[in-house]
């Protein structure tokens, strides 16, 4: 499976209209959207209101990244606002399956992300109950951060645990993405991989969005 999922972090938020539409004209599937609360992370995105209105505008598959302490609170009603998945760091829980289970409950398929400094082998425990393991390939936070190359190593550690525990768990990757690394990422075992600054810094969205998809 290959998917591109353009961050919205890095569109034009002046004309989230027409780049919502540039976007459907491409072969993205998915849309990531990017919440940073200024406490889990050193800076702040945005909420509800932004995201409700980029749902009603687009009809791609919502894919939520929540940068935030406690995720459980909040889970549930980006649900309610359109998010097909819902992903929280396991950084920021103390119980992940309180989120989990708040996720699941709101209808939403559930993701769990880690950090680059956070192994692999953390999220043993947690695997069998998540739909998509969300790798950071940089420190979350902002976008347009050169790629960590560790990344691919993590991605088919994961991998490995997914097929060895034979789940069917989705992989994704978020940071310094392009068709530079995609090749390596997908070869790897990734799913799914964000990109901001690679589509929406590029001349034509759906050629950029088309190479990594191609990439080798
Ligand atoms: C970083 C965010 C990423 C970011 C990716 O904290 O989670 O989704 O938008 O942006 P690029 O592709 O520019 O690294
Ligand atoms: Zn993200």
């Amino acid at each position: 499976m290959r998917i591109i999922a353009p961050s919205l972090l890095a569109a034009d938020f002046g004309n989230l209209h027409s780049e919502l539409r540039a976007i459907a004209d491409t072969r993205a599937e998915w849309l990531h959207i990017d919440v940073m609360d200024g406490v889990f992370v050193p800076n702040i995105s945005f909420g509800f209101p932004v995201f409700s209105a980029v749902k009603k505008a687009s009809d791609l598959f919502m894919d939520v990244h929540l940068m935030i302490v406690n995720p459980q609170k909040y889970a549930a009603r980006f649900v309610e606002a359109g998010a097909d998945m819902v992903t929280f760091h396991l950084e920021a829980v103390d119980n992940p399956r309180e989120c989990i289970d708040a996720i699941r409950r709101a209808g939403a398929r559930v993701g769990i992300s880690i950090k680059p400094k956070t192994p692999a082998a953390a999220l043993a425990g947690i695997l069998p109950e998540v739909d998509m393991v969300l790798i950071m390939s940089v420190e979350p936070g902002f976008g347009g951060q050169a790629f960590m190359p560790e990344a691919i190593d993590k991605v088919c550690k994961v991998r490995e645990m997914v097929r060895g525990a034979g789940l069917d768990t989705m992989i994704e990757v978020d940071g310094g993405i392009s068709s530079a690394n995609a090749g390596a990422l997908f070869a790897a075992g990734a799913d799914v991989l964000v990109a901001g600054s690679s589509v929406f810094r590029a001349a034509d969205y759906r050629e950029a969005i088309n190479e990594m998809l191609e990439a080798q």
